[in-house]
């Protein structure tokens, strides 16, 4: 019988288990990691692989984003992310990401025609933001807000990846900014600001966050561009987390809102998008506490404090995060613009930036700058609160998560994800009836 390679033409990797050889072929990559299938591997051999975190693991082929991490190059649909932030919108990296190709003038019109259609909330829903506490975070909302989209849009539920692709995509991309806007209004109890069919994307939100009946809010052209640079800088980065989530979740059959309002849960943790809300708190407290740099670096180091350098480190990039180099400099440019001659927590991040990165133990463990480094100081200079910078995150996730939960769908090889394990329990035990239990 001809061998895997014969019958593939495919290089193959060979795995010996009990004394018997077993070739497996490896996939080609257009670019990065090669990886072997190991699809036929426990009906062969009995075994399955070992991989906490899935560091190691491919769970899919995808043609939407490519990280290099030791070289910090993000692509988009082939497309660089310096370029993409120096030349975009955010709607249009939107649909270069849920389509494949960037939209001409006249769809990127038509896109826009449709996200505005599709920014109101349904009546019904406004009610919900009435029975939330005030001090609710907002991530708490903006999940449960999205998964209901799902009841009062019920044709979402018959939606499986098939057109009418632009109504359910624009709803769920404008109303999750119109939930995101409406919950900030709620927590300073102000009134809710509608969406304007007169305004773009970036400039709708600035305008119901910022704008009120008793004050003439005019939207600053910079911060709105800093805006956009800043949500497409978030708009995708493969396998991560919470794009995981939506994957694994939408893998069951769930519609897109549920699976998206899924991704949102995971973003919220600190490890992942919640990093960026984490990242103030830390250099708030080293600004209050007078604890040096030097002292803050000597605690991240420290391995029996859990204390870690929020928006240090990555999983993926082993080098400067290409998004970290483009959010600093951007934040730099919108302090300057907002003539904020200088800001106590830009200097510490500046100065704990520094000092990390000419220290032996971040070197060596490759631990850089991450997207969530500079973020939350560049929200803050707009006047976005500490515990909105998560959902600024999920804003700019959501045509990821999208794009991914599309491409999971139309994947002929995808199926339901479910893990295997190493059992670690108890061995078969004989029962105990309750009055002989000690
Ligand atoms: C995002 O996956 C994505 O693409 C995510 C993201 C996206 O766009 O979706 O890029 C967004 O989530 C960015 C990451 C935001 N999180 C943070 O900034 C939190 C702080 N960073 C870490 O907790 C950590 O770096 C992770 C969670 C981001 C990655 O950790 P890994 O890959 O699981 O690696 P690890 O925890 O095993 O760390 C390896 C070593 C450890 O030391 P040893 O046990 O080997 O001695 O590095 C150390 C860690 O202690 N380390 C840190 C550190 N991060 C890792 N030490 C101090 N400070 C840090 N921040």
């Amino acid at each position: 019988m001809k061998n895997e390679q014969e019958r593939t033409g495919a290089e193959t990797a060979e795995l010996h288990v009990g004394g018997k050889p077993m070739r497996l072929v490896l996939e080609e990559p257009t670019a990065g990691d090669r990886g072997i299938n190991i699809g036929r591997l426990r009906s062969e051999t009995g075994l399955v692989t070992y991989d906490p975190g899935l560091a190691n693991t491919a769970s899919c082929r995808s043609a939407i984003t490519y990280l290099d991490g030791e070289n910090g190059v993000l692509m988009h649909r082939g497309y660089a992310i310096e370029d993409l932030a120096a030349n975009c919108v955010f709607l249009e990296v939107a649909l270069l990401l849920i389509t494949g190709t960037l939209p001409n003038r006249e769809e990127r019109k038509q896109f826009t025609l449709l996200m505005n259609k599709n920014s109101m909330l349904h009546e019904g829903m406004i009610q919900f933001f009435d029975n939330y506490p005030e001090n609710s975070h907002p991530m708490a909302i903006l999940s449960a807000m999205v998964v209901s989209l799902s009841s009062f849009y019920p044709e979402i539920a018959r939606f499986n990846g098939d057109l009418p692709l632009d109504e359910t995509v624009t709803n769920l991309l404008s109303k999750m900014r119109t939930i995101a806007a409406f919950s900030y209004k709620k927590s300073i109890g102000e009134p809710f600001v509608y969406p304007s069919h007169k305004l773009y994307y970036c400039e709708n939100f600035l305008n119901m966050m910022f704008s009120s009946p008793v004050a003439d809010y005019q939207i600053d052209p910079v911060v709105e561009a800093t805006l956009n640079k800043f949500l497409i800088l978030h708009a995708d980065h493969e396998q991560n987390a919470s794009t995981t989530v939506v994957r694994g979740v939408g893998s069951s059959g769930t519609n897109l809102y549920a699976s998206v309002a899924a991704g949102i849960s995971s973003l919220w943790g600190p490890l992942h998008g919640g990093a960026n809300q984490a990242v103030i708190g830390m250099l708030e407290d080293i600004r209050d506490s007078g604890k040096s740099i030097a002292q803050v670096v000597l605690q991240a180091k420290d391995r029996s404090n859990p204390f870690r350098l929020m928006g240090f480190g990555h999983r993926v990039y082993k080098t400067y995060d290409p998004r970290a180099r483009i959010a600093k400099q951007t934040c730099r440019d919108l302090l300057t613009h907002l003539g904020i001659s200088s800001d106590p927590l830009l200097d510490i991040a500046m100065e704990l930036e520094e000092t990390a990165l000419a220290d032996d133990y971040f070197r060596e463990k490759k631990l850089y700058p991450n997207v969530d480094f500079y973020t939350g100081i560049t929200y803050r200079a707009m006047g976005i609160p500490t515990n909105m910078f998560t959902v600024m995150f999920a804003l700019g996730r959501l045509p990821g998560w999208i794009a991914h939960w599309l491409e999971m769908h139309n994947d002929p090889e995808q199926k339901l994800v479910r893990p295997r394990q190493i059992y670690v329990g108890q061995k078969p035990r004989p029962f105990v009836p309750i009055d002989e239990r000690s």
